[in-house]
């Protein structure tokens, strides 16, 4: 099967197969966006369970409360990271990259920052905030680095026909590009043209006058352009439709659009892969061999392998399913599907994300109360 096959990004990383772990929040770091052993277990997890690329949860690139949540933001945290990255060379064949994300403020009180709220200084620190986080990444062991341009955060929503900014950085589909362009230069030159750097960006925002696939192919072409090593296409999570609940701050996974950045049981599998086969379409069609990941309902190793069979996507994202049974990509290469305890997109583990708790599968308790990961 060409799921368990190698690939090779950009000819500078070679993966063991096509199986991705995108990111996932564990709320396993500590408050102060430090390394925990906790983490280190889960990522090990992961890794040793079969899957090729393990991308971390979002790692914050900016000092910012935002619960347990990894930073980059200060030298201070390489040496915590360069432990996870360690262990996991070490006790598997996994290579690992951190998601790097810069986000806006957002308040109990129904206050929520928009990216026309930031003064010109504000948004031309940001390219520096992410290439020295890039540059810590690779310092602390990393094999990749991936923007994170999806979903409600600062860069999707300057991308964002929700932008409007009346400046530079937006008023039109260029202006909205010129801050992910800046930042992918600023990251490149902290990384070097040996390290992969790739985004995950939107292929549809699903929300009323946003983005949809006519602004994300040229935005994903123009991230190529500028030498972008992978695209992950993902979709949704944005604030616009999102459902206000009493007393808590907004969280964009809540609406039409939240769901669909995590699609239900009540949603078809591979809901969301035509976005990701567009867009590679779209940079195949424009000379550019950047390889792409896709995401969203992908339950099993056969479906996985329909996708890349029909060359709709490069590499397959399958995040629930792992977090569920971390071995999901070694039952499967070995014929053990039956072993796998199935995911059955509850999204009780994105609750828990969004109350802030440690990020389990519902599905690891145990009659007697314990709560532990499948076996190998
Ligand atoms: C608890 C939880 C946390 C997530 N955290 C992130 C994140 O930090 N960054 C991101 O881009 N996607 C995040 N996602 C989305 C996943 O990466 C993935 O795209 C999504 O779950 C769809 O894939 P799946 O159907 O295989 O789970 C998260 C998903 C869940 C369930
Ligand atoms: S909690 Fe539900 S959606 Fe999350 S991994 Fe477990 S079964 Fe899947």
């Amino acid at each position: 099967m060409l799921l368990f096959e190698p690939f090779n990004i950009g000819h500078k990383l070679e993966l063991a197969n096509r199986i991705v772990m995108p990111p996932v929040v564990t709320r396993l770091a500590t408050v102060e966006g430090k390394v925990t052993e906790e983490l280190i277990q889960r990522y090990l997890l992961y890794a040793q369970g079969g899957a090729g690329l393990v991308i971390t949860e979002a790692v914050s690139v900016k000092e910012q409360k935002s619960g347990q949540l990894l930073r980059l933001n200060h030298d201070e945290f390489i040496p915590g990271l360069k432990e996870l990255t360690d262990r996991v060379h070490s006790e598997s064949d996994a290579k690992i990259a951190p998601q790097i994300i810069h986000f806006l403020k957002i308040a109990r009180s129904g206050y929520r920052q928009k990216v026309e709220d930031l003064s010109l200084e504000e948004v031309k620190e940001i390219p520096l905030l992410f290439a020295a986080a890039a540059a810590r990444a690779r310092e602390a062991g990393f094999d990749a680095v991936e923007l994170h341009y999806a979903h409600a955060y600062t860069m999707s929503s300057f991308l964002s026909r929700h932008n409007h900014r009346k400046d530079e950085y937006g008023r039109s589909l260029k202006g909205r590009l010129r801050l992910a362009e800046d930042v992918v230069i600023a990251s490149r030159q902290a990384v070097g043209d040996d390290f992969v750097l790739g985004a995950r960006i939107n292929g549809d925002e699903f929300t009323l006058g946003g983005n949809a696939l006519n602004q994300s192919r040229p935005i994903a072409s123009r991230l190529a352009e500028l030498g972008l090593d992978y695209v992950s296409v993902s979709a949704g999570g944005r604030f616009e439709d999102a459902v206000p609940r009493e007393g808590e701050a907004l969280d964009p996974y809540t609406g039409y659009s939240g769901h669909r950045s995590m699609p239900p049981k009540w949603m078809q599998e591979k809901v969301n892969v035509y976005l990701a086969a567009d867009i590679r379409q779209t940079l195949r069609n424009g000379g550019h061999s950047t390889p792409v990941i896709t995401a969203g309902r992908i339950p099993t190793a056969k479906v996985a392998e329909e996708i890349l069979q029909d060359g709709q996507a490069d590499l397959i994202g399958i995040a629930r399913p792992i977090l569920c049974d971390p071995y999901w990509p070694k039952k499967s290469r070995e014929g053990r599907e039956k072993e796998i305890l199935k995911c059955i997109y509850c999204n009780e583990c994105r609750e828990a994300e969004g109350a802030f708790e440690e990020v389990t599968c519902v599905q690891w308790k145990k009659k007697d109360g314990s709560i532990a990961p499948p076996k190998p």
